[in-house]
């Protein structure tokens, strides 16, 4: 039998120095010292992207394995001690509620994970994709997503490897649905490309509701490409608490798009959900990994690092910061133009966030204060 690996990347933002800025270099050492300390790592790495602490470690105990999740929630939990001591802003932002299973999804942190068998004879060498996003809602990958894996018009993998060709299945989680007359919770649909192509759209683009839990091959079923993480905060606290920054992981090339297509969309910078207070629409600026926030207005950053597992499970020694590369500096430009455009706006009509998204925040209090002041227009008021 061949072996199945694990690949978990997990975050949190456990507090950061002056704002919503960067883990300090004491917290990330104290989550590297416990991680790389823990017997089931069978490789991992640390890194940020703005103020939240990712975790990426392979491993063969599954997705949702309380021995995973317990240690990268410790690790978290370090980090916030060590943001308390160290007097920084919101030490334990996301740590929220504890979990008695030790599964850390719904509890604050963000998980995107995948098991697959390693180094198939149809898949001789493995090669993934780790994307963080900050100041980010989690519908921030969608464009991506079905650029990369549903349109052939702008991903050429689906004309020159038949493979690809065969379209991909969609598992589209919708984050915010309510359960009457319950709590909101959240439900999935499956969903094939490329025929139901519009129906995949027609929820995608509702990037605050919707957003892409799993991809899968449909040339190779079994084989999963894409996990990222869905969970929503507010639908924890109830309240506004800091954006849900998603990550994601990618496998990539041969039946997969190629690393190239997957990257592509985020030339366009799209406009997203997330910004100052997490309530504004600005453009993702694409970013180096280990980046801090310190751009106008807490502009949106993804960052992705993309290497090779071998088959014991190791990272190949050199990763590539994809978005470090000097390719990248006129779309950092380009989008720092766009929200430069946004700005002028906010708070007027789209440049903040819908109605929606911003009715977790103080502006709900404000706007329910002033529902009580209204008067109706009759034919006798009327002036
Ligand atoms: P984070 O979600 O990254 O903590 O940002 C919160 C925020 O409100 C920034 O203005
Ligand atoms: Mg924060
Ligand atoms: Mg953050």
């Amino acid at each position: 039998m061949t072996d199945q690996l694990t690949f978990t990347v997990i975050k949190a933002d456990c507090g950061s120095p002056g704002g919503h800025t960067q883990p300090s270099k004491r917290m990330i050492d104290e989550v590297e010292r416990l991680i790389s300390g823990e017997s089931w790592v069978m490789d991992h790495k640390i890194t940020h992207t703005g103020d939240d602490i990712a975790i990426l470690a392979t491993h063969n105990l599954g997705t949702s394995s309380s021995t995973v999740h317990k240690a990268c929630r410790a690790g978290f939990d370090a980090a916030a001690e060590i943001a308390k001591e160290e007097g920084n802003y919101g030490a334990g932002q996301d740590l929220l509620a504890t979990a008695p299973s030790g599964n850390v999804r719904g509890t604050g942190p963000g998980v995107a994970e995948f098991t697959f068998e390693l180094l198939p004879e149809h898949r001789p060498a493995e090669s993934i994709a780790v994307f963080a996003a900050d100041k980010c809602g989690p519908g921030a990958y969608n464009m991506a997503l079905y650029q990369a894996f549903a349109d052939p018009s702008r991903s050429s993998g689906f004309l020159l490897s038949p493979d690809v060709g065969k379209g991909f299945k969609f598992l589209i989680e919708d984050m915010d649905f309510k359960a009457e007359p319950g709590d909101p919770t959240h439900r999935l649909i499956e969903l094939n490309s490329p025929e139901e192509n519009i129906d995949i759209l027609t929820l995608l683009r509702q990037i605050d509701r919707y957003g892409v839990a799993r991809i899968y091959s449909r040339a190779y079923p079994d084989e999963i490409a894409v996990a990222v993480s869905t969970d929503r905060l507010h639908n924890i606290t109830g309240v506004y608490q800091g954006k849900d920054d998603p990550v994601m992981v990618i496998r990539n090339q041969k039946m997969f798009p190629a690393v190239e297509e997957i990257i592509d969309p985020f030339r366009l910078t799209p406009l997203i959900t997330g910004d100052a207070r997490g309530s504004h629409t600005m453009p993702l600026m694409p970013v180096p990994i280990n980046t801090a926030v310190a751009g106008a207005y807490c502009l949106p950053i993804v960052s992705c690092l993309a290497f090779s597992v071998n088959g014991q499970g190791k990272f190949s020694e050199n990763g590539v910061d994809i978005f470090g590369n000097l390719a990248w500096d006129r779309y950092r430009a380009q989008a720092q133009e766009r929200a430069d455009w946004m700005r002028q706006q906010a708070p007027f009509g789209v440049a903040m966030a819908s109605q929606e998204e911003i009715s977790y925040t103080g502006l709900a209090e404000r706007q329910a204060a002033l529902e009580k002041r209204f008067k109706p227009i009759t034919e006798e008021t009327r002036d």
